[in-house]
């Protein structure tokens, strides 16, 4: 089995699921909200570290204005409701992206909600809205130029001033939706994520699906460029980067 600590879900296709029940994008949302809660709960039942949501990318800012401002009101709304059973189970909640494009109200909501959870020791839950895992990427690079000027950026230098520091490397990404991308989400994260695409629409997508989807990528053998399975990418890069020393010193 091979341990997952951090699954990533691209909570894709409310508006077509409304769409064929003819009814409007907006209600697709709505429902779509509906299923975090439960979902949320499943992780947490699995014991995995982080859990990290796409709710709305740099790219949705594209949509109709009403459809933009419906997915603002849906975030608020989920905090208003979800916000002391967050805090109660011990779950460590963070929005990750520019919220400084939201609402004031929504704004101070997060951030004292992100406060509050701050030592919260129980999962570690991510909303990425108006995420983009490009400007995330470009962020860290600008933090590090400014911080240390003239120096070289290393791959852990460039992972310490993304967003998430704490949340690690994504193990499985999920999309719903039935669309086989990854639409700028996590880039950096999921160098060696295992993908798991569904035609599930989200506002569909039950805690049962979860949890098969869950064991299913747990007996999948990952290699992390070895030829068997290694404990973890990072005991795996650490021994790529000791035998590559080690072949550097004999050709010399
Ligand atoms: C995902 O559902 C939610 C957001 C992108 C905010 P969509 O709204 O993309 O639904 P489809 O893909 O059009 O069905
Ligand atoms: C990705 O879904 C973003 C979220 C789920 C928030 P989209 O529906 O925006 O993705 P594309 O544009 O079809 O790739
Ligand atoms: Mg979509």
């Amino acid at each position: 089995m091979s341990k997952i600590n951090h699954i990533a879900i691209i909570m894709d296709g409310n508006g077509r699921w409304a769409e064929s029940r003819c009814r409007p994008r907006i209600w697709g949302h709505v429902r779509g909200a509906a299923q975090i809660s439960d979902v949320v709960e499943a992780a947490d039942h699995f014991g995995i570290k982080a859990l990290t949501l796409f709710a709305f990318s740099t790219e949705n800012w594209c949509r109709p204005k009403e459809e933009v401002s419906s997915l603002f009101t849906l975030l608020r709304k989920y905090i208003e409701r979800e916000r002391q059973k967050i805090i109660r189970n011990k779950i460590r909640f963070r929005v990750i992206g520019d919220i400084f494009g939201l609402p004031e109200k929504t704004r101070d909501l997060i951030l004292d909600l992100e406060e509050k959870t701050r030592l919260s020791t129980g999962l570690k839950l991510n909303f990425a809205f108006d995420y983009g895992g490009r400007s995330e990427i470009i962020n860290s690079v600008n933090k590090f130029i400014h911080q240390s000027p003239g120096q070289l950026i290393s791959e852990s230098d460039l992972y310490e001033n993304l967003y998430l520091v704490d949340s690690g490397d994504v193990d499985l990404l999920i999309r719903t939706g039935g669309d086989c991308r990854i639409s700028n989400f996590l880039l950096w994260q999921m160098a060696y994520a295992e993908l798991y695409f569904t035609k599930t629409k989200w506002p569909e997508f039950s805690t049962e699906e979860f949890r098969k989807i869950y064991y299913e990528v747990s007996l999948r053998q990952r290699r992390f460029g070895g030829i068997d399975t290694p404990l973890d990418l990072v005991s795996n890069l650490v021994e790529a980067k000791a035998h590559k020393a080690s072949m550097q010193h004999k050709v010399e």
